[in-house]
């Protein structure tokens, strides 16, 4: 089966202590190249040799558009992509440009435009298009990325709490997308599209105008979409405000910023590893799964645990009625069956592996209230109680 893999590496935020202008808001310091998340997963890629068809970062390279930050973040995502043999992708974050007024006459928009690799794409016509028109757009192995600027406006004065599309870009995009289809569409922003503040992550800051971005997505014929964001620093998967096909979005973990103590167990730095179901649509429209991984300094990079922001392996595209499924999987035991484990139960529903993790976890209590199974995760295996 035809698989793309993505690693999401987002909100670096990488900080330079040499700039007494703002306080360090990350573990990666540009004068501290040999220690933090950044460099413990250029080790981690290689030691396990990991590897992925895109490296997608949605944003915050640097931190409060510091340049030397910028640079050495981008840098590390080049070599970070050339370990895994990635092309990288990315778009521009509130603290990649000079949201918030701090260098009067420094041109911080420059500095992006002025990386070497291009940032946030390779090739110049769509390196053009991106600066001109806040998003390009292209196809590369059977899926089409768009890579949209949530941050356009952050260089005029009072844009600096929330990301804006202009009725402009909304349209050409939508012109663009009629213009030929695709099954399985990618589309990368910084900002939310939609109001995501649960869990004390605070509200006001997503995308002015991404309601009608999501209303686009879904209304049209244009195919499946997952769409990446960062900014919030929370991983979350959910499905967008819609139709039962509406676009899924994956709000990314920061990969090496300063958690929120606010946030909890939620506050974690994580990376995710999303594998998209190519071959598979005609079938099952889009599927795919989430490998997530987080650090600390005394571990560094493990799969993630249960509790808070993403769990090690969860799915998307498969929306189930979760009684449904619970009472097939409970017919599923014979008369004399105590357990089956899940790679059995996987081989008789292979949708299995496509649930979200929230459906995971409802579908566990109602097993275990409804029929009388429960879960054991470290044996990976369901047992009748
Ligand atoms: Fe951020």
């Amino acid at each position: 089966m035809a698989e793309i893999k993505l690693l999401i590496c987002s909100d670096l935020h990488v900080s330079n202590s040499a700039n007494e202008t703002v306080e360090v808001a990350s573990f990666v310091d540009v004068l501290k190249p040999n220690e933090g998340p950044l460099h413990d997963l250029k080790d981690f890629l290689y030691q396990n040799n990991l590897t992925c068809d895109f490296l997608v970062c949605p944003g915050d390279l640097g931190d409060a558009a510091d340049p030397d930050s910028i640079r050495f973040g981008w840098k590390e995502l080049a070599d970070i992509g050339g370990i895994c043999g990635a092309s990288v992708l990315a778009t521009a974050g509130n603290h990649d440009l000079d949201s918030e007024r701090l260098y009067d006459k420094a041109d911080c928009k420059g500095v992006l435009q002025g990386l070497s690799p291009q940032f946030p794409v390779l090739e110049q016509s769509l390196w053009d298009q991106y600066w001109a028109r806040h998003y390009c757009i292209f196809k590369r192995s059977g899926i089409r990325f768009v890579l949209l600027n949530s941050c356009g406006f952050h260089e005029s004065s009072g844009e600096s709490a929330y990301g804006r599309l202009s009725d402009k870009t909304l349209n050409d995009l939508k012109n663009d997308l009629l213009s030929e289809s695709c099954d399985i569409n990618v589309l990368v922003c910084h900002h939310p599209p939609q109001g995501q503040s649960e869990g004390k992550q605070g509200d006001g800051d997503y995308i002015k105008n991404g309601d009608e971005l999501i209303h686009i997505l879904d209304h049209g014929n244009y195919g499946d979409w997952l769409v990446i964001y960062g900014h919030k620093h929370f991983a979350k998967l959910q499905y967008s405000r819609g139709s039962a096909n509406s676009p899924i979005l994956l709000s990314s973990g920061s990969a090496s910023a300063y958690p929120f103590g606010d946030y909890g167990k939620d506050g974690k730095n994580q990376i995710h590893f999303v594998t998209l179901l190519v071959d598979d649509f005609n079938e099952n429209g889009l599927l795919g799964t989430i490998e997530s991984y987080e650090w600390d300094k005394v571990n560094g990079w493990l799969p993630s645990v249960a509790e808070g922001g993403l769990p090690d392996i969860c799915g998307f595209g498969h929306r189930p009625q979760i009684r449904v499924l619970c009472r097939q999987i409970a017919d599923a035991f014979g008369e004399s069956d105590v357990f089956l484990n899940l790679s059995v139960l996987i081989e008789k529903f292979p949708m299995l592996r496509y649930l979200d993790p929230i459906v995971r976890k409802k579908l566990e209590y109602n097993l275990r209230h409804v029929h009388g199974i429960a879960y054991h995760g470290a044996k990976q295996r369901f047992r009748k109680i």
